[in-house]
C-alpha cells in the first residue's frame, strides 16, 4: 500500500474554508500543490489566508521563514484547470451540489493522467453518484476532512460503489503520510462521523424540547458528567444551526425518514429566527461582550449520610463503592433480590438509570425512587445527575444529593425523564455505531476512531458499550422504546446480538 510520493503534484479545486486547510496539509507533507477556485477573487482570499496562516506560525516560531517560503514557493495558483493536468490526485472542495461537483470533475478527468485520482471532500453527497458521472468511476473516492482541515486529525476515507480497492488504499497510505487519522468507509449518507454523531444533538434536542431541563443544565451534565469536550447546544451554537439542521435533514431524508434522525423543531425555530450561534450573536446563548452564559441547576448543599449498603452488582458504577470507602463513609454490602442493583443510603434507595424513569422504576416495584445518570468517570469525575420520582419518599433526594456530595461531586438535577441525559445519549451513539458496523459501513475500531478524532468524544460509543456491557445499553434502549412508543429507540441487531452472545466490540472476534 504506497502513498503518493512527495514529489507527485496535489490538486485542490475550491479555495474556500476546506480547500485552503487541505492545501495546507499537503504543503506541509511536501507536495507541490496547485489551487484552482472559478472565483480569482476567491482564489486571491485562498492563497492569503494560507499565507497568513503560515505568518502565524512564524510569529509564533512554530515555523523558520525558510519553511514559510518554502511552502508558499510550492504552491501553484492555478488560473485554469488545465494547470491541475499533471496532478497524481485532485480533491475538490467546492460547492456542496451534485451536478456543480460532477461537471467540474468531468472537466478535469478530460485532462488528467489515467491513473490521477480524484476526491472529493464532499460531507453529504454520494461518493458514487459523483464517480458514476465521470468516466473512471474506480479512480474516485471520498477523502472527508474535518474543519479545520490543518488541526482536526481525521480523514474518512470513503469508497464510493465503483472505487477500486488500491484507489482507497493509496489514499489511506497517502493521509497517513500526511500525519492524519484515517479511516475506511462506504459511501452511505453521512459517512462515519456525521451519522453517528446524530443522536448527541437529536436526544439533547429532545430532552430540551420534554423541558426535562435548560440547555445550560443538559450541556454541564454532557461535559462534567459525560466527559464530552462541549455541550450539545453550545457545540450547535459553534456550527451554526443552518449548517447543524441542514445536515440532520440530508441524513434523514438520505435514510427514508427514519424516526432515528428526525429533526427538531427547537433547531428549525432557530433557523427560521435567523439565530443561527455564534456566528449571528444568539443561538440556544447569547454571545458578545455582556452575554451572561445562564447558570445549571446545581442542587443545594445536603448533609452527610451516615450509612451506606450496597446491594447487588453496580457495573459500571462500581467505583462508587470505592470513593465511598474513601470517603470515611460505612459502607456494607447486602444480600441482593434477584437482578437488583442499587445503592442504600440512609434507608433511601438509588440506582444507576436503566432507562426507565425513576417514576416507573417506583411502578414497577423497584424501590430506587432517585436514578443516578451515567458518568464518563465515577471515580476521577467532579459532577454528577440525579433525578427524582414525583412519588420519591421525602427527602429522599436530599439525601442521596449528600452522600453524592460525601464523594466530592456537584450533583446537577434533571427531571425524571427516561435515560437521563448522558446514558440515553451514549446508548443511542452505540446503537447508531454498531449499525454502522453491522451495515458493513466500517470497521468497529475505524467507527471509534472517527468518533474520537473527528468530534473529540473522550471515548469511541462501542468502548463505551463495551464499557457498560451491551446487555445494559440494550435494556436502556429497549426501556427508552417502551417509555417513548417510538422506533427511534429500536435496538441494532448488532447490539443485540452482543447482548445475547455476551461479546465485546473491540475484541477484533468475529460476530
Ligand atoms: P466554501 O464556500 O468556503 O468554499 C467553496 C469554494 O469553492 C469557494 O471559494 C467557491 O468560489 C469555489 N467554487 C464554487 N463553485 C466552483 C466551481 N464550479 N469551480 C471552482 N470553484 C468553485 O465551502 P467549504 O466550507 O470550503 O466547503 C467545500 C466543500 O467541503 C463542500 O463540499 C462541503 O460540503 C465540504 N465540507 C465542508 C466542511 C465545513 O465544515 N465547512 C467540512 C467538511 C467538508
Amino acid at each position: 500500500m504506497n502513498a503518493l510520493s512527495s514529489q507527485d503534484l496535489i490538486a485542490v479545486i475550491g479555495a474556500g474554508a476546506m480547500g485552503s486547510g487541505i492545501v495546507q496539509v499537503a504543503l506541509n507533507a511536501g507536495h507541490r500543490v496547485a489551487l484552482y477556485d472559478a472565483a480569482p477573487a476567491a482564489l486571491a482570499r485562498g492563497v492569503a489566508s494560507i499565507d497568513a496562516t503560515y505568518r502565524r506560525l512564524l510569529d509564533k516560531g512554530k515555523i523558520d521563514a525558510a519553511t514559510h517560503a518554502d511552502r508558499m514557493a510550492r504552491l501553484l495558483p492555478a488560473e485554469s484547470l488545465d494547470d491541475l493536468a499533471r496532478a497524481a490526485l485532485v480533491i475538490e472542495a467546492i460547492v456542496e451540489d451534485l451536478d456543480i461537483k460532477a461537471r467540474v470533475l468531468s472537466e478535469v478527468e478530460a485532462l488528467l493522467g489515467e491513473h490521477a485520482i480524484i476526491a472529493t471532500n464532499t460531507s453529504s453527497l454520494s461518493v458514487t453518484a459523483i464517480a458514476a458521472r465521470l468516466k473512471r468511476p474506480a479512480q474516485v473516492a471520498g477523502l472527508h476532512f474535518f474543519n479545520p482541515a490543518p488541526l482536526l486529525p481525521l480523514v474518512e476515507i470513503v469508497s464510493g460503489k465503483a472505487t477500486a480497492p488500491e484507489v482507497a488504499d493509496t489514499l489511506f497510505a497517502t493521509a497517513l503520510a500526511w500525519h492524519k487519522v484515517p479511516v475506511r468507509c462506504a459511501s452511505t449518507p453521512g459517512f462515519i462521523v456525521n451519522r453517528v454523531a446524530r443522536p448527541f444533538y437529536g436526544e439533547a434536542l429532545r430532552l430540551l424540547a420534554d423541558c426535562a431541563a435548560s440547555a445550560a443544565t443538559i450541556d454541564a451534565i454532557l461535559r462534567d458528567v459525560g466527559g464530552f469536550r462541549m455541550g450539545a447546544f453550545e457545540l450547535m451554537d459553534l456550527i451554526g444551526h443552518d449548517v447543524n439542521y441542514a445536515v440532520t435533514k440530508s441524513v434523514y431524508d438520505a435514510l427514508y425518514q427514519d424516526p432515528r434522525y428526525k429533526p427538531s423543531l427547537l433547531q428549525k425555530d432557530l433557523v427560521d429566527a435567523g439565530w443561527l450561534g455564534r456566528k449571528s450573536g444568539t443561538g440556544f446563548y447569547a454571545y458578545g461582550d455582556n452575554a451572561v452564559r445562564p447558570a445549571s441547576f446545581v442542587a443545594q448543599d445536603a448533609p452527610r449520610p451516615a450509612q451506606v449498603i450496597v446491594e447487588g452488582d453496580l457495573g459500571v458504577a462500581a467505583p462508587l463503592i470505592q470513593l465511598a470507602h474513601d470517603a470515611g463513609l460505612a459502607v456494607t454490602v447486602s444480600q441482593a433480590a434477584a437482578g437488583r442493583a442499587l445503592l442504600w443510603i440512609d434507608g433511601v434507595a438509588i440506582a444507576l438509570t436503566d432507562g426507565r424513569s425513576a417514576l416507573q422504576r417506583l411502578a414497577d416495584g423497584d424501590p430506587a425512587g432517585i436514578v443516578f445518570d451515567l458518568a464518563f468517570d465515577y471515580r476521577n469525575g467532579g459532577a454528577i445527575a440525579l433525578a427524582a420520582a414525583d412519588l420519591a419518599q421525602d427527602g429522599a433526594m436530599q439525601t442521596a444529593t449528600g452522600f453524592f456530595q460525601a464523594l466530592g461531586k456537584r450533583v446537577l438535577i434533571v427531571d425524571d425523564v427516561p435515560g437521563m441525559v448522558v446514558m440515553r445519549t451514549v446508548a443511542m451513539l452505540a446503537n447508531e455505531a454498531a449499525d454502522v458496523v453491522q451495515q458493513g459501513v466500517a470497521s468497529a475500531a475505524d467507527t471509534d476512531l472517527a468518533m474520537v478524532n473527528g468530534v473529540n468524544y473522550p471515548r469511541g460509543p462501542l468502548a463505551w458499550a463495551d464499557l457498560i456491557g451491551a446487555a445494559a445499553v440494550g435494556r436502556v434502549l429497549a426501556n427508552l422504546a417502551a417509555a417513548y412508543g417510538d422506533d427511534r429507540y429500536r435496538s441494532a441487531p448488532l447490539l443485540l446480538r452482543r447482548a445475547l452472545n455476551g461479546r465485546r466490540f473491540h475484541t477484533g472476534a468475529s460476530a
